[in-house]
């Protein structure tokens, strides 16, 4: 099994770019289901994203993705389709249940695995369902499997969710796209990337509006020319490597391909822990921060602070002066990276469901273990703070998400290394 090396505080200087988003390609990468011919440019080459390519070619899609440009063709010739989404497909990665609502509206049926618990959470698909019943969908849950059912398609229709969520926002949408008449969605989640499922959809031909959290769509016979589009920045790898910079760098990092305003709450909250950050237009530059401030704050969805966020946030609080909180608010299991960043030496506290951190903490190397993506990835900016050599275990994690993630910091100078 991989393991990463790294030998800490080594400062880093130099530029990073950030890839294309992972959550912004797997629900596009379901929307593609319901068009004839997409091209996707800017896709990023992570474990997620083959998963999911990996379920559109079961389903009889047939895809090309080329690894040097970044980009994959999508064709949908409408031959021997297969409305599955098995379970060895969807329990590694959430996202497969969002091929449920292209494949219900398109094809009036479908067979999707339950996604089960992970590490962070139960995470269960109810809000999903209770949509696409709302759409006319029959559903039935058996066997691990969730069998929908439109024979006569689905129906639009006027729809409050009764808390928000990105992935269920995302398959109601889905799901809308062929249902006849008007559908209004209610306390949707509008995170970047549930915007630019709506600039896809868009160019297939659907009349979307956003106000607020309310989404409308008007259906439109889907357009069946080839679609071309091009993924957005990846803002949780951008939050990842600011932080990055800030635990580390002795001049400055970088950070371009992005569109700085989209993070616009977490420039602001850097900035009120002391981190100085020189926003240019598709570019910010992270300076050597002179004290590091406590701060308290909740995640919650966007435009506030981003769950995804919170384990690196923690490794950047270990090293500020006071105790600092932060309260989880979206996953009820998301503290996992504490106990081995307590190994490392942190000083960090959980009651219920805030954590509190007491700094500044010398941090020291030790061999620890990766539990989900962002645990792991905060393990990695620790190793890089932390005096002496760390080893993390279980890097699978990473690879399901951080494009080239030991490249991007190498070009600036960590020793980090893969064995
Ligand atoms: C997406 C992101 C993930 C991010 C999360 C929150 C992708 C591929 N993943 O996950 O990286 O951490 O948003 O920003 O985009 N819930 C229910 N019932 C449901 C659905 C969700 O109770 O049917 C709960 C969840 O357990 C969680 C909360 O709602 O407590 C938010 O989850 P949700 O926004 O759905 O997250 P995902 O779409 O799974």
């Amino acid at each position: 099994m991989q393991k990463l090396i790294i030998k800490g505080r080594k400062e880093i200087n130099g530029k990073i770019s950030i890839s294309g988003s992972k959550n912004a390609t797997l629900p596009i990468l379901a929307a593609s289901i319901l068009s004839n011919r997409v091209q996707l440019k800017n896709i990023p080459l992570v474990k997620d994203i083959f998963t999911m390519v990996e379920l559109l070619n079961f389903i009889g899609l047939k895809t090309k993705t080329s690894k040097k440009n970044n980009t994959i063709e999508i064709i949908n010739n409408e031959k021997n389709i297969n409305t599955l989404a098995p379970y060895r497909l969807v329990k590694t990665m959430r996202a497969g249940v969002l091929v449920l609502g292209s494949l219900l509206t398109k094809y009036g049926k479908a067979k999707v695995s339950l996604p089960g618990g992970c590490a962070i959470g139960t995470r269960p698909v109810d809000l999903h369902l209770f949509a696409l019943k709302k759409l006319g969908a029959k559903i039935k849950i058996k066997d691990g499997y969730i069998f929908a059912e439109a024979k006569k398609g689905l129906k639009g229709a006027k729809i409050r969710f009764p808390s928000i969520s990105v992935g269920a926002t995302e398959n109601a949408l889905l799901a809308a796209t062929k249902a006849k008449g008007v559908t209004v969605l209610k306390n949707c989640a509008i995170e970047p990337e549930i915007k630019e499922l709506i600039i896809f959809l868009k160019k297939l031909g659907l009349i979307i509006y956003l106000k607020g959290r309310t989404i409308t769509v008007k259906q439109k016979k889907l357009k069946e020319t080839k679609i071309i589009h091009r993924i957005m920045f990846d803002r949780i790898e951008l939050g990842t490597y600011m932080i990055a910079s800030a635990l580390i760098t002795k001049k400055s990092v970088t950070i371009d391909k992005i569109s700085p305003k989209i993070v616009n709450c977490e420039i602001k909250l850097l900035r009120k822990i002391g981190v100085p950050i020189i926003v240019k237009k598709n570019l910010v530059i992270i300076k050597k921060s002179k004290k590091l401030k406590k701060i308290n704050i909740s995640t919650k969805p966007y435009p506030n602070f981003p769950t995804d966020l919170q384990a690196q946030l923690m490794v950047l609080l270990t090293q500020a002066n006071g105790t600092s909180k932060i309260r989880e608010e979206i996953f009820e299991n998301r503290f996992m990276h504490v106990p081995e960043l307590k190994r490392m030496g942190a000083q960090i506290f959980i009651k219920n469901k805030t954590a509190i951190i007491k700094g500044p903490t010398r941090l020291t190397g030790a061999e620890v273990m990766a539990t989900d993506l962002r645990a792991s990835v905060s393990l990695v900016l620790a190793g890089l703070v932390a005096e002496n050599r760390t080893v993390i275990n279980r890097i699978y994690h990473l690879d399901r998400g951080y494009e080239f993630l030991e490249r991007k910091l190498k070009n600036c100078k960590a020793k980090i290394k893969r064995v």
